[in-house]
């Protein structure tokens, strides 16, 4: 079997585990754990030993990992590679049942920059987390996956819409609630069906349900898909592949310089909150690293240090190619990208992107991307942790179709491609 498709086979266990943020976390505080990477808590003064290997969760739905060097970082830097956690999603809203027309619904927000369409006529599920109280009083986070489809949003027959195929808005507070169920006649219509449904799962009958932070995801599995499988379809592509890759590559790193992959939350809804790439987690992670060494400047270390911000690129689309600038049309299965923006919308100068390109040599193929000037461009965590904490940045990422669509398509040889670059990124000095 060729070694991106067994790199493959684990990305898709990957990608179908982590139903939402918070088990993608959990997902790779296995990973680590197993690997035998230590928990760190924050609330905890630490002592980290030389060439130990740790991790720090924040909120359950940002997570860094390192493995601390041999020696000081003072000397070496700090090799960081940056990702997301989130995907753009539908959102329950914290009172969130609907009745109407004899249908039990969900009022759900959208969170992130969503494509609505792809939405329509999925067998949708519910995966997040809910805060419980117990009989004792005690406070509970638990994971919640429904696993089994319990929902739908059907789309209105053309019939009823002749322009269903033309100039049809979607209306994001109206046309997008999903069907849970029917109400019947002997419907106790106090109670709310949504706690019923996690209290027999998720909670014991004594417990209390205080919050919620659950969202809808596709139940479709990942898939090897093509005429000659060169292609896999999965949700949250943007960006967990980048966060797998990112981990796998720390799995494999011992090379005496610290080597670190922070993965934030909140990347689609711009990056401010605790554990996003706009506020405070890895200048706070990295500072405390410093004080662990005797004599460690922190900003000596930052610059010397680089980030590789990992996020997905658009690949052209053949039925709207002319979206692309001509001279840069990425392509799946043809290497990484280095997304480049005059407006600092992407990290990328010429000094990083010669860095990177120096780094992937001839073993890794490399692709560009820059917009139309004539459309807007969007943006990633590069520029954010660039501004953040002073350490120099480039934006790369594998090429992808559809994105942030609940279904996306990436190339089946490009995410070894990235794991490859990263692996090297952090065995080379700097
Ligand atoms: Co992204």
């Amino acid at each position: 079997m060729s070694e991106h498709v067994q790199f493959n086979q684990k990305l898709i266990d990957f990608l179908d585990a982590s139903v939402s943020k918070y088990h993608a976390v959990s997902e790779i505080t296995k990973l680590l754990t197993q690997n035998g990477f230590m928990r760190l808590e924050e609330r905890d003064s630490w002592s980290l030993e030389k060439g130990g290997k740790y991790f720090v969760v924040r909120n359950n739905s940002s997570i860094i990992g390192f493995v601390n060097g041999e020696i000081s970082p003072q000397e070496t830097g700090l090799s960081i590679v940056g990702a997301h956690t989130d995907s753009p999603s539908l959102m329950l809203k914290p009172n969130p049942i609907i009745r109407n027309s004899g249908y039990i619904q969900l009022g759900v927000e959208v969170y992130g920059g969503a494509l609505l369409k792809p939405w329509f006529d999925r067998d949708l599920s519910i995966s997040g987390r809910i805060f419980v109280r117990d009989k004792t009083g005690e406070l509970s986070e638990r994971l919640v996956d429904f696993e089994n489809p319990i929902g739908f949003i059907p789309s209105l027959a053309i019939h009823l819409n002749r322009d269903a195929n033309g100039n049809s808005p979607i209306n994001a507070q109206t046309d997008i609630l999903p069907i849970l169920s029917q109400e019947n006649l002997s419907d106790d219509l106090t109670g709310s069906p949504l706690e019923e449904l996690l209290k027999s799962q998720f909670m014991d009958p004594e417990d209390s349900l205080l919050a919620h932070d659950l969202y809808l995801y596709d139940t479709q599995p990942a898939s090897v898909i093509g005429l000659s499988n060169e292609f896999i379809a999965s949700r949250c592509l943007d960006n967990l592949v980048s966060c797998y890759a990112g981990i796998e590559a720390l799995l494999g790193s011992s090379h005496g310089k610290l080597s670190m992959v922070v993965l934030n939350d909140h990347e689609e809804v711009g990056s401010l909150s605790t554990t996003g790439a706009d506020g405070p987690f890895l200048e706070s992670i990295i500072r405390r690293l410093c004080k662990s060494w005797i004599d460690c400047d922190e900003e000596v270390v930052k610059a010397r240090s680089m980030v590789l911000s990992c996020d997905n690129a658009h690949a052209v689309h053949p039925n709207f190619s002319d979206k692309h600038d001509p001279n840069h049309r990425p392509l799946l299965n043809r290497g990484i990208v280095i997304k480049y923006n005059a407006k600092q919308r992407y990290a990328t100068d010429g000094f990083s992107a010669a860095f990177f390109k120096d780094l992937c040599e001839e073993d890794i193929a490399v692709q560009s991307f820059v917009s139309r000037n004539d459309m807007p461009c969007g943006s990633t965590i590069g520029p954010l942790t660039a501004g953040k904490i002073g350490v120099r940045a480039i934006d790369i990422g594998i090429s992808q179709l559809a994105m942030h669509s609940c279904r996306e398509i990436i190339g089946a040889r490009d995410p070894l491609y990235l794991y490859k670059a990263l692996g090297k990124f952090f065995s080379i000095e700097q």
